[in-house]
């Protein structure tokens, strides 16, 4: 699918780019950094004197909210919509980047009030209204690292996250808004901060519900009493371009989050710098939506810090994608006349389901780009994009990163690529990508579905600059695989075609994708074994033709635990639903009598998936038991 001449003719970024890029990086990145407003000018793109610790923009200071806000005002676009937020219960709100700086502003002098200083960290746990946007932007412009943790996630979630970043303040809301219902949402920050000691000195509540919520004196702080009245004007300070931005959560081998590292130069640099070229976007026209959650990287990257440093305007929806109805989607489009949609293929995959005659109803024609993210697109979903939300013609960006990578690393450029249904095709200018063996030999192109490893083997402006309170976890898992060639494992398969073009195989750790979201099977077995009756759990991703992967888990129970079928199947799916959150529930949990494992009590995860697969086991030589499969088999059927 090549772009039209009339939208190659219009495009942000042109095929010299590549060039550009290539032929000198480092000042092309520098080119990238001067979209941003500098406070005191970088005197080196990059410093790699001591990989894998980088230093980007060495010496440069600037302020994030700066550049997301005053400036635009500053320039006459402050009148200009920044967000439109649709709320759950219909109410909407537009918000000028005047308010919003207005806002940010309040919500800053307050949290200096409080006594925070540049380095503290704040755990944002909220809903997707404008004070969480502003909260992010409140802690960027005085140099807080924020922690945002997904409102979905458990207290036990919360509380593990608001501990290994030891966050000084929350800011939460009373509940949030839940297919037409309020649900509490401030009482999972009490009971995550029930008896134990912590960090946390004080929890700063928005009223969203008007859910009656209990209230610990001097700690708890309602935003409407305190924010809203603060003076309306802030001088922001600049800061060091390694200056910490945030620490993000995500799923690793281990039972245990990785707290992700951002800094603030080269991430904003990055963000802005893919949000204009793969997005294409135009700030006087456009109307951009992208439908993550803001507790995600990108929520972060596309919805907070790469679209507001561009002037974006843009849609903040609040609900979910079919309630009251499933026109929800089509519906906004339509209201607000989007130009730019960016969202993840396990919801095209449902919204196939739902089917064509729904986006039918309702004209689509403002959109000119759309966007996927977060898994592989199967390409049958990216054909139902192109057509049915597309119009047979508007470009589709599938776009690869991950939350260390911060911002897009491989990905169509809309005007320029040629695109194939599945395929992220190339590195975009400025980044380096390469397919190797397990030594490092570069995998031959193939059209079979052979499976390399993506790695990445320049450093880029937006990477991780660490795990937070965990260096050598940071070596082990991204420097270590091919530390002779200072290369960054992603932990991703992937393959080049017989053109040259890349395509993304899937996670090839234990790390499992159910509707773009991370989740680790030791994490979801920790969970399991955390049940009274459960003495030993192994779980795996099978395939699922809506969420991509769904969860599927062997457990072995107790001996004194009686098998109730069902009624203890549920009990144990709510258990990890409440553990972690409802995305890790398990879409299947079979109870066995034994696990496949080799001699040396390895589990043999691979044979487990044959079977939540229906596929007859692979080899099955190194079992320390083979009838075991048999017996398993005829357990779950
Ligand atoms: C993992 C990162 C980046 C934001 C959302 C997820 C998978 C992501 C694609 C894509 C194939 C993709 C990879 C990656 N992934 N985008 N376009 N094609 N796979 O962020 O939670 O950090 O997950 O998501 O497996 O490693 P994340």
């Amino acid at each position: 699918f090549p772009p039209s001449a009339e939208f190659a003719a219009a495009a942000n970024a042109d095929a010299s780019l590549y060039q550009r890029a290539a032929q000198d990086r480092e000042a092309f990145w520098a080119e990238q950094a001067a979209r941003l407003h500098w406070h005191h000018p970088f005197h080196q793109v990059l410093d790699w004197s001591q990989p894998p610790i980088a230093k980007w923009f060495v010496g440069g200071t600037l302020n994030i909210a700066y550049n997301c806000l005053d400036r635009h005002v500053l320039d006459g676009h402050g009148d200009q919509i920044a967000i439109h937020f649709e709320g759950e219960p219909g109410d909407t709100r537009a918000i000028t980047y005047r308010q919003l700086l207005t806002e940010t502003s309040q919500a800053a002098n307050y949290l200096t009030e409080l006594g925070l200083q540049p380095g503290d960290r704040v755990a944002i746990y909220m809903p997707m209204i404008p004070e969480a946007v502003i909260a992010m932007l409140a802690c960027a412009r005085l140099g807080l690292t924020h922690s945002v943790v997904f409102a979905g996630f458990s207290p036990t979630a919360l509380r593990q996250r608001i501990d290994d970043a030891g966050a000084r303040l929350v800011i939460t809301t009373d509940g949030q808004w839940r297919r037409g219902k309020p649900h509490p949402l401030k009482t999972a920050v009490d009971e995550a901060l029930h008896h134990t000691p912590h960090t946390v000195e004080h929890v700063l509540v928005v009223r969203r519900t008007g859910t009656d919520i209990p209230w610990t004196p001097h700690r708890d702080l309602w935003w409407h009493d305190t924010i809203t009245h603060a003076p309306t004007h802030h001088q922001p300070q600049p800061f060091d371009a390694e200056h910490p931005l945030f620490i993000l959560y995500t799923s690793g081998t281990t039972g245990k989050p990785k707290g992700i590292l951002h800094t603030t130069g080269g991430y904003l640099t990055q963000t802005a710098y893919t949000h204009h070229t793969v997005f294409d976007h135009k700030p006087d026209h456009d109307i951009y939506w992208c439908t993550a959650d803001i507790g995600w990287i990108t929520g972060h990257s596309y919805i907070v810090y790469g679209p507001l440093a561009n002037r974006t305007t843009q849609i903040l929806y609040e609900g979910t994608p079919n309630h009251p109805d499933e026109h929800r989607h089509w519906q906004i489009i339509e209201k607000y006349g989007v130009t730019i949609y960016y969202t993840a293929p396990t919801l095209i995959r449902t919204f196939m389901k739902w089917g064509k005659h729904i986006p039918a109803a309702h004209n689509l024609t403002s959109i000119r780009l759309l966007g996927s993210v977060g898994e592989p697109i199967n390409p049958e979903a990216w054909r139902w994009y192109h057509e049915n939300i597309g119009a047979n013609k508007t470009p589709i960006v599938d776009t690869w990163w991950q939350t260390e990578t911060g911002a897009i690393m491989i990905s169509p450029l809309p005007g320029i690529t040629t695109t194939k249904p599945g395929a992220a095709m190339t590195p975009l200018p400025g980044i380096s990508a390469q397919i190797v063996d397990e030594q490092g030999n570069p995998t031959p192109p193939t059209n079979t579905d052979t499976t390399g490893y993506l790695v990445l083997d320049q450093p880029w402006p937006a990477m991780l600059r660490g795990i937070w309170n965990d260096p050598q976890r940071y070596q082990d898992t991204y420097w270590h695989q091919y530390r002779e060639h200072g290369w960054y494992f992603a932990g991703d398969g992937a393959k080049l075609d017989t053109d040259g073009d890349l395509w993304i195989l899937g996670r090839i750790d234990d790390v499992m994708n159910i509707s773009g979201h991370r989740i680790s099977t030791a994490e979801v077995e920790s969970a399991l074994v955390g049940h009274h009756g459960v003495a030993e759990a192994a779980v795996v991703a099978a395939h699922d033709t809506t969420t991509g992967q769904a969860i599927v888990a062997f457990v072995i129970l107790t001996t004194d635990t009686p098998n109730t079928g069902d009624t203890l199947t549920n009990e144990l799916k709510t258990q990890v639903a409440t553990h972690i959150s409802p995305i890790a529930r398990p879409r299947e949990i079979h109870i066995v009598p034994e696990l496949p494992k080799t001699r040396s009590g390895k589990i043999m995860r691979r044979l487990l998936r044959d079977i939540a697969e229906g596929r007859q086991p692979g080899d099955t030589s190194t079992l320390l038991d083979p009838t075991i499969l048999t017996t398993i088999h005829t357990n779950k059927t």
